[in-house]
This record gives structure tokens, sequence and C-alpha cells, in this order.
């Protein structure tokens, strides 16, 4: 029986954010280059975009490739954005046959123009596809998305086009580069580590966090199901006691 038989469909999380870890350590596992893991990551990324969208989760976040890894090694930097043009080339046409809608966050001024040119197209062709909206996380950190919002906030304030009693919760929601899409119920994070890297801050605030040993190209819609599952086992309390939170 798959797990998927265990999952109940009415309380699935609206938006479930994924840290992709583990593409150097499962290439070198096999006494290959780094690069080998990455291309092998991405029938991963194929397979939980698309159990996503079969049942009935809104919107994944994948979190692809962070400011902190501009510090990689520029072979390794290459390869990856070369991969993120070849993926997107190939897998736009599926995104639409799945009517699933691609979005970005990020600095994406930062990438190459050509992956910008891609993202951009595949971003316009798929804009009307309504049942996942699939966002990738590039060049993507959470504190350069926090400094931004505040520096949009604090240039409103001396405008005099907002208070600074007006800034609440809210507020800061609407100039992140994750506005338009609820916080995340569920993080999941591959191969084992047990940190955040500079993700979602914010918006994790009161997620339901999923560690898994599992090397990011091993990632399985089977482990996917796993991490939901699991997710609808929790009881999400909001600081209340277990009693509120289940009274009727
Ligand atoms: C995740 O895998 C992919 C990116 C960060 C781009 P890693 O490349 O971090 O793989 P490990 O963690 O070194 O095994
Ligand atoms: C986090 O993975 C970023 C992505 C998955 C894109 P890293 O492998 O870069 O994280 P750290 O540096 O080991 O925490
Ligand atoms: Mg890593």
């Amino acid at each position: 029986m798959s797990l998927k038989d265990k999952i109940n469909l009415q309380k699935l999380p609206k938006h479930i954010a994924i840290i992709m870890d583990g593409n150097g350590r499962w290439a070198k596992g096999k006494g290959k280059f780094r690069i080998f893991g990455h291309q092998n990551g991405v029938k991963a990324v194929k397979e939980s975009a698309e159990a996503c969208a079969e049942l009935g989760v809104s919107y994944l976040t994948l979190y692809a490739f962070s400011t902190e890894n501009w510090s990689r090694p520029k072979d390794e930097i290459n390869a990856l954005m070369e991969l993120l043009v070849s993926t997107i080339r190939k897998e736009t046409s599926t995104l639409q046959k799945n009517n699933i809608r691609l979005k970005a966050i990020g600095d994406l001024m930062d990438l190459p123009p050509k992956c910008q040119r891609e993202l951009q197209e595949a971003i316009e062709e798929t804009k009307n596809n309504t049942r996942l909206t699939l966002i990738l996380a590039l060049s993507y950190s959470a504190k350069w998305d926090m400094v931004n919002a505040i520096k949009q906030i604090a240039e409103k304030a001396a405008n005099h086009q907002l208070h600074p009693q007006e800034i609440n919760d809210m507020l800061i929601d609407q100039h992140l580069s994750t506005k338009d899409y609820p916080h995340p119920e569920l993080m999941i994070r591959t191969s084992g580590e047990q940190r955040i890297s500079n993700f979602l801050l914010w918006e994790l605030a009161y997620s339901e966090l999923y560690f898994t040993p599992v090397l990011w190209p091993d990632f399985t819609r089977e482990h996917l199901y796993e991490a939901i599952f699991d997710y609808q086992q929790r009881e999400r309390r909001f600081g209340k006691t277990s009693e509120q939170v289940l009274k009727p």
C-alpha cells in the first residue's frame, strides 16, 4: 500500500517548502562529480511537483540556489545555471500539461541573463495555470528578502506614505517576495542536515519542520507522502493549550 492512501486529503498543507539538499554527497558516494548529483536531482523536483499537484497541494517552494551558494566554485555555479536553463527549456511543456504555474523568488537580477530570460519566458507561458504554483527560490536568502522589505518600508516612512506605528506583521508580509503566497505549513529538508540555511526565516515562524536523511536525488513521491503523513499526526497549537485546540 502506498502511504498516499493514508493521507487525509481534508488536512493537506496548502504550501510545502523544501530545502533540496545532498546532491553533492549523493554524487560523491557514487564516485562522481558534484554536478552529477545536481543533474540527478531534477527527477526529484519533477516527482515532488507532480505529487503535490495530484494531491491538491496549492504551493510548492523549492530552495534551488541560495545567496550563499554564490561562494561555491565557479565551475559548479556555471554548471548549475546551465542545468537550470536546460531544465526549464525541457520541462515547460510538462508544466503546461500538468497545469502548473511557475514562479521565482530571489535576487533574480544576479542570475546570468540567459537564465533570467528562460525563467521569465516559462513564468509568462505558465501564468494562467491553476493547479499548483511551483516557486523556485533562486539566488534567494531570507535575510536578503527582509533587508529589501525593510528598505522599502523605511523609504515609505521617510516619504510620509506610512507612519511607523502602522508597521505590523501584515505590512511586513506585504513587502516580502513571498507576499502572494500563504506561509508554508510544512518545511522539509533532505540530507540529514537540521538547519534552515537562510530559507524563509519569517514565513517559517510556525511551520512544521520535517528532516529526512534521504539525499535529494533519492527523494521520491513516497518520501513526500511520508512527510505529509507525519505532518498530519502533529498538533499545531500556535501558542494555545492542547485543550483549546481540541475544543470544537
Ligand atoms: C543541494 O545539494 C543543491 C544546492 C545547494 C544547489 P548540495 O550541493 O548542497 O549537496 P551537498 O549538501 O554538498 O551534499
Ligand atoms: C541550502 O543548502 C541551499 C539550497 C538547498 C539551495 P546548502 O547545502 O547550501 O546549505 P548549507 O550551507 O550546508 O547549510
Ligand atoms: Mg548542501
